[in-house]
């Protein structure tokens, strides 16, 4: 696998496989790559002949109080992974290779409403920053279709939304999350866990499940489900943001809806946890 740094290099590459009749699939990371991550890859050669990756901690997207600074940064494993899964071709920009105009003053894509609920009520201005560099990335690689995972499943959202209203011809694909033997969602961010908080992470998904279980069984007293989900939550230790049960669209859910999300996102000690289920009747 090829490891590129700039951008004329990763058009030079990707040119040379367009010009061969070859399809491209692309899956934008931060890296600090874990199974999860490698799933996109292993999906997108399913789907295509290259299978691009990119590795780039954006500071768009971080808050001032956030963990830009400490985002784990571990390129060499990430190469290591990569080649792994048989990654083609590996893009890793520099913050001044990808805003070379500087960040100040620079076009931004943004997206209401659904870039302000939920993660982004909490994450004010996150899924700005995510807008803009998923589109110059797209702008970059100019992929016949790119993965995202389900893990993240309002960004998943905004990003087909994004591709939808600004008439990107690029498939977008959700990939099942991948999870730990207790169901904690794979995450860059759980090497952030002590080993006692370890053990209680795994009450995010188990408090998912009963939500599920409520929804499954036919309660539709949403606002009372998800109070008790939050009550399990704060019983284990954490500190809930939301708990919200929402149709798949992420719109309020209706007595009728045949299928639903759960999201959650929460503070364990100083670490942020998010994840969802998706619930199918
Ligand atoms: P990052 O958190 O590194 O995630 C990169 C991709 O991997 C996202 O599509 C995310 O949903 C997916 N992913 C993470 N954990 C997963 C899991 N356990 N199972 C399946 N997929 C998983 O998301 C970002 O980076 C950034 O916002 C990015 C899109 C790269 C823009 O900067």
């Amino acid at each position: 696998m090829k490891t590129v740094r700039t951008v004329a290099e990763l058009r030079a590459q990707v040119s040379e496989w367009r010009r061969a009749g070859q399809r491209i699939a692309f899956a934008p990371t931060m890296g600090n790559l874990h199974a999860g991550h490698l799933k996109l890859i292993a999906s997108g050669h399913k789907l295509a002949d290259r299978v691009v990756s990119s590795v780039f901690v954006n500071p768009l997207q971080f808050g001032p109080t956030e963990d830009f600074g400490r985002y784990p940064r571990t390129l060499p494993d990430d190469q290591r992974r990569l080649e792994s899964v048989n990654c083609d071709l590996l893009f890793a920009p520099t913050v001044d290779e990808m805003y070379p105009n500087g960040r100040e003053h620079l076009c931004q894509v943004s997206l209401p409403h659904y870039s302000t609920i939920l993660e982004g009520h909490f994450r004010p201005g996150h899924f700005d920053g995510v807008t803009t560099v998923v589109s110059i990335l797209f702008n970059q690689v100019q992929p016949d279709v790119a993965l995202f995972g389900e893990k993240d499943y309002q960004q998943l959202l905004v990003i087909r939304r994004m591709v939808s209203d600004l008439h990107m011809n690029i498939e977008i694909v959700g990939v099942p999350t991948e999870r730990e033997a207790d169901g904690l969602a794979m995450s860059s961010r759980n090497q952030y866990l002590g080993a006692q908080e370890r053990q209680t992470a795994a009450v995010i998904h188990a408090t998912l499940q009963d939500v599920a279980g409520a929804l499954r069984a036919g309660n539709r007293d949403f606002p009372a489900i998800c109070a008790q989900g939050l009550q399990r939550l704060q019983a284990a230790g954490f500190q809930p943001q939301y708990l919200e049960v929402r149709n798949p669209r992420l719109d309020p859910p209706g007595a009728q809806d045949e299928a639903f999300v759960v999201l959650l996102a929460a503070f364990l000690g100083k670490t942020r946890l998010i994840d969802n289920l998706i619930v199918k009747l």
